[in-house]
């Protein structure tokens, strides 16, 4: 989704405003574009496309001396990817960045329209930038210029403007969409939609909240709300730069699943004492009164909610419902105080299950979020939140967030279960025991990898695969299916296996592929089955499973665990690098899939 950058001082800002894009670029984006406004000039390019592209284009520019930049990486929601759509947007003197949608901006532009005002662009975004001028016409600050303008806009964003009548300070506003003002000691000032373009910048940073709006200078921050000002609270800003970097894979979507081993120890670190489950985040929590959970997410986080509606009914003895965030938003949900409403989000931005979870909490729920990252949006609004800890995830296609964050449901049901008196201790035992050794089944084996890479040059034709798989499979089934079309662009579902006779059946052929998920520990026979029935219709069978399986066409053993969340998380990686041998084969751009975004901030 967007990303947007902006710098106040003397640095040279081209390089600086370039490299934070570069940090966002995992957020998706299909255009970028910079603004300088120095010594009363302002240069401006725009590029479609990579960022390299607009690099090539600002090669020659360098901007020494004090001066005002604003960055933006640009993920078409209201006009096609081009370079007039891309921001910045201006006026006559003025130029704006947007993240998020202007709800009312066609009422605003047919307004400015018949005043005479012509737009370039096809974006909502540019009517930002042409009210702002229209105030300045009528005589006002640039300041009340900027606050009527801000007071006029209906929906979500993250605005930075600069303008030539205000030529040492940038104007910002927040609502709904991630926006981070930074400082340090050198009286630089800096803007991201996120920490990491400002970390090795700023020594502290504003956590921005919805309604606030302002300007900075060199000098000061004038930070207001409701037309109040307000005292900025500034938050020390980790400044240990530990960015990935690719550590000799080719991808990092590769090199997250490689981690995966090590970030679910991070997970489960001080979260098993004495054989028990311990969340320190939930220390005051009390679920007596919860008789139900409903969780709420989008994509993968959703794959990951369904997988743990199982272990919550099951290890917990909790009544347990799953809801896709853009259904659940405008079904008018009955909800009743006696439900958790838990989140699920690796970004903690998605537009979406922010709105769900505003929903819940307005609703009067008690509200828990399962996040990545801390300090997201969702991480502020939630009562309380456990991270994941998966680090960050630059892979548009999410793998070790994933991980993570199945890892925190089944602990998190254990944690239910022993809160209401449902925990057994031998069943306690046993799940700790798996539960230590997922760092142990998530390290990935060459052979295997290297025998997926060898397999996968037989599947880059037909007309689809099918996942199947049953019980907590099944959710495995549909993320094997969601990464596999993610980034290869192939036709897959995920389907429960027993669900293949009522209809799906019928599209059993050679060129159809079947990826069956056959764990030992879990339905084995009903699966096998299954299997059978599609193999007697000819379809290609690529069977994951501990037991040999005379019927399949290709075959991944695995090892014979006794826990089905082991048998789960093997095969889960095994799922992923078919996905990421698949994509490499067909010269696809594995970490940044087209059309994709790493964080979807628009509904
Ligand atoms: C986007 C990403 C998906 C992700 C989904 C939900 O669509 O491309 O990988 O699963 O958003 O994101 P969240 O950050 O809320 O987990």
């Amino acid at each position: 989704m967007c990303g947007i950058v902006g710098y106040i001082g003397k640095r040279e800002k081209r390089e600086f405003l370039l490299d934070g894009l570069k940090e966002l670029e995992y957020r998706g984006y299909d255009s970028a574009g910079i603004a300088v406004l120095h010594q009363s000039e302002i240069n401006y390019f725009k590029a479609s496309g990579k960022l390299d592209n607009l690099t090539e284009k600002t090669k020659d520019f360098r901007s020494l001396g004090f001066g005002i930049g604003i960055a933006h990486t640009r993920w078409a929601t209201h006009g096609k990817p081009t370079e007039i759509n891309a921001h910045p947007h201006w006026g006559e003197f003025s130029f704006v960045i947007h993240n998020g949608i202007i709800e009312n901006y066609m009422e605003i532009k047919k307004e400015l329209q018949g005043e005479g005002v012509s737009f370039l662009s096809q974006t909502d975004s540019e009517v930002i930038v042409h009210l702002f001028e229209k105030y300045i016409k009528q005589n006002f600050t640039a300041q009340v210029a900027f606050e009527k303008t801000i007071n006029s806009l209906k929906g979500a964003y993250a605005i930075l403007l600069i303008s030539k009548i205000a030529p040492e300070s940038i104007f910002f506003a927040k609502n709904a969409v991630p926006l981070i003002v930074g400082r340090n000691a050198k009286d630089e000032l800096f803007f991201g939609s996120s920490d990491a373009p400002l970390i090795g910048f700023a020594d502290e940073v504003i956590y921005l909240e919805d309604g606030s709006y302002g300007w900075a200078n060199e000098k000061e921050i004038n930070l207001y709300k409701n037309s109040q000002k307000m005292q900025p609270n500034f938050k020390l800003l980790n400044s240990s730069k530990i960015y990935a970097q690719k550590d000799g894979f080719r991808f990092f979507m590769e090199k997250e699943i490689y981690e995966q081993s090590i970030v679910t120890s991070e997970t489960l670190m001080g979260r098993i004492k004495d054989d028990k489950v311990f969340f320190e985040e939930l220390s005051e929590y009390d679920f007596n009164d919860i008789e139900e959970i409903k969780i709420c997410a989008c994509g993968t986080s959703y794959h990951a909610a369904l997988a743990s509606s199982y272990l919550f009914e099951r290890i917990a003895k909790i009544r347990c419902s799953v809801e896709i965030a853009s259904e659940f938003r405008y079904k008018e949900p009955l909800l009743d105080k006696k439900t958790l409403f838990l989140i699920i989000s690796q970004s903690g931005e998605t537009a979406d299950t922010l709105q769900a979870l505003k929903m819940a909490k307005k609703a009067g729920l008690k509200t828990l979020a399962v996040c990545n990252v801390d300090n997201s949006s969702i991480v502020r609004i939630s009562d309380v939140t456990i991270l994941t800890r998966a680090g960050i995830e630059k892979g548009v296609a999410s793998t070790k967030a994933f991980a993570t964050q199945v890892l925190v449901l089944w602990l998190l049901s254990l944690h239910v279960a022993r809160s209401k008196g449902k925990l057994s201790e031998d069943l306690c035992k046993t799940e700790i025991k798996a539960l230590r050794g997922v760092p142990t089944v998530l390290k990935v084996n060459e052979e295997l990898h290297e025998k997926l890479h060898r397999l996968s040059k037989r599947y880059l034709h037909g007309h689809g695969f099918f996942f199947i798989g049953r019980d907590i499979f099944f959710p495995l089934a549909l993320e094997g299916a969601l990464k596999l079309k993610e980034i290869s662009y192939l036709h897959a579902e995920g389907y429960p296996a027993g669900e293949m006779k009522h209809g799906p059946i019928a599209l059993a052929d050679s060129t159809l592929f079947t990826v069956a998920l056959m764990p030992q520990t879990l339905l084995y026979d009903k699966i096998k089955s299954n299997v059978e029935e599609l193999s007697a219709r000819d379809a290609t069978i690529l069977a994951i499973s501990p037991k040999e399986f005379a019927l399949a066409d290709d075959f991944i053993k695995t090892q014979p665990y006794e826990h089905p969340m082991s048998e789960f998380f093997e095969m889960m990686v095994i799922t992923q690098l078919l996905a990421l041998e698949i994509s490499v084969r067909l010269g696809n751009d594995v970490d940044m899939p087209r059309n994709l975004a790493k964080s979807v901030t628009v509904e």
